[in-house]
């Protein structure tokens, strides 16, 4: 049996921006995760279990752009299996769909590499990570590569697309407590929605994904400062929620939210990912984390994960 385990993200600073080559910064959150279990079958073909989206199916029945057979049938070609192997395959995960916590890169990942591995074609975390790149494209239309490069190397990252990975130092642990809407809104969608944008008004929206990149950049400089921690980081983040408000990617969901993270101490709120729905983070010193979290609840978040960065 082999079995690979892999953690959700949240986006810090950067989403949006960092399609048009800004950076952005992002770290894993290993509350939740994707779990991929592969076992040698008796009956013939490749037989796919993915309990949370009610699948139960062998694969040569699945269209061939399905998310999770694009993958299996990507590793046969590039590692020329022959005869296919018959397998039992089995998906689980905590991640929310849809909700901004890289659900789709996570399986991606977890996947590639349980597969890869129990075919016995050894993939490197480089490899993994163009590959998995490879099929959020299939799926995504243009995404940054940010979902699957934090999720692959399970470390904080700051992120240009098409650059090699820089992972971060954080200088200190500080804690952030994520709020879900509970409403699932697909990436694909806001991030055509920010390029229907841009087409119109490229002057306008580049001035804006600049000073989003600008944001990223100093709030990578704050992190791996101990001193510029706390007082900065949060103020970044409301600048860069009122950022993403222009972009249209906000709602009056997550709005409420990050106002009622502010209200109850936070340091700073914004939301996190696509956008629309899914999740928003707040930045609180430790001792709040429980009071920012049930401030949420009241205001309407489905569920809420207290996570430390360090
Ligand atoms: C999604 O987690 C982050 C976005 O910036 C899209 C992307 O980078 O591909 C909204």
């Amino acid at each position: 049996m082999t079995i690979s385990s892999t953690p959700g993200k949240i986006i810090l600073f950067g989403e949006h921006a960092v399609v048009y080559g800004r950076p952005a910064l992002a770290v894993p959150v290993t509350q939740v995760h994707a779990d991929v279990e592969v076992l040698d079958s008796d009956s013939a073909g490749v037989w796919i279990q993915a309990p949370d989206i009610h699948l139960h199916a062998e694969l040569n029945t699945l269209p061939s752009d399905h998310p999770i057979a694009s993958v299996i049938h990507n590793l046969f070609f590039l590692s020329r299996i022959s005869p296919f192997p018959s397998l039992n395959i089995k998906i689980t995960s905590t991640i929310p769909v849809a909700s901004g916590l890289g659900s789709g890169a996570a399986v991606t990942v977890a996947l590639t590499r349980a597969v890869s591995t129990h075919i016995n074609y050894p993939m490197t975390d480089e490899q993994v990570n163009a590959f998995a790149y490879e099929i959020e494209k299939l799926h995504h239309g243009t995404p940054s590569g940010i979902d699957n490069t934090v999720i692959t190397y399970a470390k904080p990252v700051y992120f240009i697309k098409g650059q090699p990975i820089e992972t971060l130092q954080v200088a200190k642990p500080f804690t952030i407590v994520i709020g879900n809407t509970g409403i699932s809104a697909p990436t694909k969608e806001s991030v055509g929605d920010v390029r229907k944008l841009w087409e119109a008004d490229k002057a306008k929206w580049e001035t804006v994904f600049d000073e989003i990149g600008n944001i990223a950049k100093q709030a990578r400089k704050a992190l791996e400062s101990d001193s510029l921690l706390s007082n900065t980081l949060g103020k970044l983040m409301n600048q860069n929620h009122t950022l993403l408000q222009e972009l249209t990617v906000s709602s009056p969901e997550l709005d409420k939210l990050v106002s009622a993270a502010r209200s109850a101490g936070a340091l700073g709120a914004k939301m996190s990912g696509g956008g629309r729905g899914g999740n928003m983070i707040a930045l609180v010193e430790s001792d709040q984390a429980e009071s920012v979290a049930t401030a949420l609840i009241k205001a309407g978040a489905k569920n809420t994960i207290i996570t430390q960065v360090s």
